[in-house]
């Protein structure tokens, strides 16, 4: 007996392009199915809390199935998987903010898998990188940025790149906010952020993460301003609280502008923000951050552009084509106007990570510029969905969302037991039942017991008081008409219910 191991011919990890086509072909098939079945499903997951854990075998598998799993995976995937899922592309889908997809932003993310490359350096995938980079540029073209965040204009030293989600995105900018104002010589452990009582919790939770709040009710660092009757921030607020904090000695970081609140897709006031913010000794200013997460990709239509309208004063921007321009999750753009703020605070080389590009100071190395340092070819996506449907085609995708809410709109108008609660945001429309709140929390409970549409609420300040708010977002990448009218005919069978 010979105690030499075997080598065999052929990794266990490795696969020809045979097996490929093989087993893309039955996951095709699956896919085939799925896609065709989102107009007719339910939207809303049928699962209870457990249902989908006892289906599947507590140990793991000592054998594998090698090429065997793709003969049964889609069934899998139809009978374990589905009913447990909220359906995000079904065309029904009015809950959230959409998180919506398209045939080029799949065949991005396909592609990228193929290829599997880490792009953390430039070095380990150039391409990787200048896509990137290329893309970056695209899209400030495309949302009307100023030059000072490309990094193709001459006197620019911003530049974007992709993160996950706007949560890593406003993280990243409160850290190189902190890193300037520490590199100037505050006390790092005197930083403020500010931001209005509506700002997505992603801001707080980066205090929490940043070392500036111990949980989400912790104040001592964290301001959050008042907002006016339109749950806009309130300007002369933040500047009071500013100033109030440099008299108390401590140190404005940075103030974070919402451009379409997670609630009710409220725009902060950004160019008062930033004329108020530049009237302060620019050793106290604090870094200005523009969360435009959701309906920042309606910039990319010229009639919307005011929406970011005083951008030209920010230090850093974050848009979500995953959130509403078809291109599939995760993808979020993030913008800086000083990408050496920002590298300075994210940069550490240790010896295993030294080229001599990087050394020589010639590229850019992506991975200074967020937490992660492994990082996936997201821009592949992007690029594909930018070059797929043009701006044209992206400029008709929101348009026809928008007047798709507006019919939502008209018919809230139009119904006595409903009442617009504020101005309809692009194609978000945020409304309640007359009466009491219990009646509006009804009336979303039945509507999502049907799961034939779904829907979302909110907790806002209506007039005095705080009101629970029904809000129905257009979004989802195949939503026509069709599907605003079953819809409507939804809520009415759940306000026969509600309203007696
Ligand atoms: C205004 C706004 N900002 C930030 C976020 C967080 O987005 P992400 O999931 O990309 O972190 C959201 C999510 O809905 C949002 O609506």
């Amino acid at each position: 007996m010979s105690d030499k191991t075997t080598i065999s011919p052929m990794p266990i990890g490795a696969y020809d392009p045979d097996q490929f086509s093989s087993a893309l072909r039955k996951i095709e098939d699956w896919a085939r199915a799925y896609i065709a079945s989102l107009d007719d499903r339910s939207a809303a997951p049928a699962r209870s809390p457990g249902e989908t854990l006892a289906m599947l075998d507590p140990s793991p598998p000592m054998q594998g199935e090698g090429m065997g799993l793709w003969d049964h995976a889609g069934d899998e995937l139809r009978e374990t998987i589905e009913p447990g899922l909220m359906h995000w592309q079904s065309p029904a889908f009015f809950a959230y903010f959409p998180c919506s997809s398209s045939l080029p932003g799949v065949m991005g993310e396909l592609a990228s898998a193929v290829m599997n490359v880490n792009g953390m350096l430039w070095s380990t995938s150039p391409s990787a990188t200048e896509l990137e980079m290329r893309v970056m540029d695209w899209c400030a073209q495309l949302f009307g940025l100023p030059d000072a965040f490309r990094f193709d204009r001459d006197a620019s030293i911003g530049g974007g790149c992709i993160q996950g989600t706007a949560s890593e995105g406003v993280l990243a900018a409160l850290c190189a906010a902190r890193k300037r104002k520490v590199d100037a010589g505050a006390d790092r452990s005197g930083m403020c952020i500010y931001t209005s009582t509506q700002a997505h919790s992603s801001v707080i939770k980066a205090a929490m993460v940043a070392g500036l709040a111990d949980d989400p009710e912790d104040r001592s660092r964290v301001r959050l301003i008042e907002t006016d009757a339109d749950l806009r921030m309130d300007t002369a607020a933040l500047h009071k609280a500013i100033e109030q904090d440099i008299r108390d000695g401590l140190t404005p970081c940075m103030v974070c502008s919402s451009q379409g609140t997670t609630s009710t897709g409220a725009f902060d006031p950004l160019s008062k923000i930033g004329e108020m913010l530049a009237t302060i000794e620019q050793e106290q200013r604090p870094w200005l951050h523009v969360d435009a997460a959701w309906a920042g990709v309606a910039a990319v239509c010229p009639e919307h552009r005011g929406i970011l309208d005083g951008v030209q004063r920010a230090d850093s921007l974050c848009i979500n084509p995953h959130k509403w321009l078809m291109t599939n999750f995760d993808c979020d753009l993030f913008w800086v106007r000083d990408r050496n703020a920002l590298t300075s605070a994210m940069s550490i080389t240790p010896d295993y990570l030294r080229n001599k590009e990087s050394d020589a100071g010639s590229v850019v190395d992506y991975r200074d510029w967020h937490v992660p340092l492994g990082r996936r070819m997201r821009a592949i996506k992007l690029w594909w969905v930018l070059r797929y449907f043009g701006a044209d085609g992206l400029r008709e995708h929101i348009g026809h969302h928008i007047e798709l809410a507006k019919r939502f709109e008209a018919h809230v108008r139009s119904d006595s037991r409903l009442r617009l609660v504020f101005d309809r945001s692009l194609s978000l429309v945020c409304f309640v039942v007359e009466g009491e709140d219990e009646r509006t929390k009804a009336l979303i409970d039945a509507v999502n017991t049907s799961g034939r549409v779904l829907i979302t609420q909110t907790r806002v300040r209506v007039g005095d008081e705080l009101r629970c708010v029904a809000r129905v977002a257009v979004g989802a990448s195949s939503v026509r008409e069709q599907h605003i009218d079953l819809l409507i005919s939804e809520i009415d069978k759940a306000l026969a219910e509600v309203v007696e």
